[in-house]
């Protein structure tokens, strides 16, 4: 039998291990306060971040928000950022990706303060990581290492293929699926939109993280018996095209309602046929990339308080 990999219930678990940390920090005085950014005003990346509000405030931990107009300069945003890496009750800052394209998003991530870096984008943090020195690990790949680990999915000694080589999840899944620790030591193969036979690399794989963007880019025919599947893609397609190519599909009611359906990168039916373990979309990755964004705000805070 295949396991569906259930996010929300792992994330409940390392959420409630959150708990105690919060009262010890409470204890000192401290209420963690992570500031979210939005310069945008994409519906996805409203939701996104209204998610990671919800989820800090059913916590305990404060969240400061800001939208910034999305014609703004860009010198809005750096002043803003400014304010936030020298106010004290800001302990995190995410600056909600992708930026309008009139302002650098690399000037933007240098810009923040790096112990305050909670996506863990900045060089510094990034740096940090691929010497096996981490400060911030990035969520989602954070995420897939803690949902790994209570599959008990050895990566020790797995081939494991990452299909994707963005900076939020290819590069830093790779990085730290090579690391010298109990949740590395795999061999792995980064693959990409330039990857020549993408297919005999999937076939080769223990695991396989499908983070491309490319709604169901890796089928069932593309994987071996066994495999590990991990969904990091949420794609939004439009119900009518979907519906036209195929009428059994089922969706989320009120995503249907709003015209789209989430899908993966990869396509579910199929690959649950040969895969040992995989992870839906929705209710896969999302919920532990939300849960390590916590993690690392009360990291931050703690880092602060000692
Ligand atoms: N946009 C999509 N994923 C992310 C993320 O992990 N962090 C930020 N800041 N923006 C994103």
């Amino acid at each position: 039998m295949t396991q569906i990999i259930d996010g929300n219930e792992i994330a409940d678990r390392i959420t409630a291990d959150l708990e105690p940390c919060l009262e010890t920090l409470a204890d000192a005085g401290v209420t963690p306060g992570l500031a979210t950014v939005l310069m945008s005003d994409d519906g996805a990346s409203e939701t996104y971040v209204s998610m990671k509000r919800r989820a800090c405030n059913d916590l305990g931990i404060e969240s400061i928000h800001h939208e910034l107009d999305p014609d703004a300069p860009a010198d809005a945003l750096f002043d803003r950022i400014d304010e936030l890496n020298g106010d004290p009750a800001v302990h995190g800052i995410l600056v909600q990706l992708p930026l309008p394209n009139h302002v650098d998003r690399q000037a933007v991530l240098e810009r923040i303060d790096p112990r305050k870096d909670v996506d863990g984008f900045h060089p510094e943090n990034v740096g940090r990581l691929v010497t096996g020195a981490p400060r911030f690990k990035p969520c989602t790949p954070h995420g897939i290492q803690k949902l790994l680990e209570a599959e008990d999915v050895e990566t020790e000694g797995a081939d494991v293929v990452v299909v994707g080589r963005s900076n939020i999840v290819g590069k830093p899944m790779a990085n730290l699926l090579v690391q010298k620790s109990d949740t590395g030591n795999a061999t792995v193969t980064v693959c990409h939109s330039r990857t020549d036979d993408l297919v005999a690399k999937t076939r080769d794989a223990d695991i396989v993280v499908a983070a491309a963007g490319v709604p169901e880019l890796i089928d069932g025919s593309m994987l071996s018996p066994g495999t590990t599947v991990v969904d990091v893609g949420v794609n939004r397609v439009d119900v009518s095209e979907r519906r036209s190519e195929d009428s059994q599909t089922e969706s989320d009611q009120s995503d249907t309602e709003k015209g789209y359906e989430l899908v993966g990168d990869v396509e579910f039916e199929s690959a649950k046929e040969k895969a040992d373990a995989i992870t839906p979309v929705p209710g896969g990755v999302g919920p532990l990339t939300i849960t390590m964004l916590l993690y690392n705000t009360i990291k931050a805070a703690s880092l602060r308080a000692d």
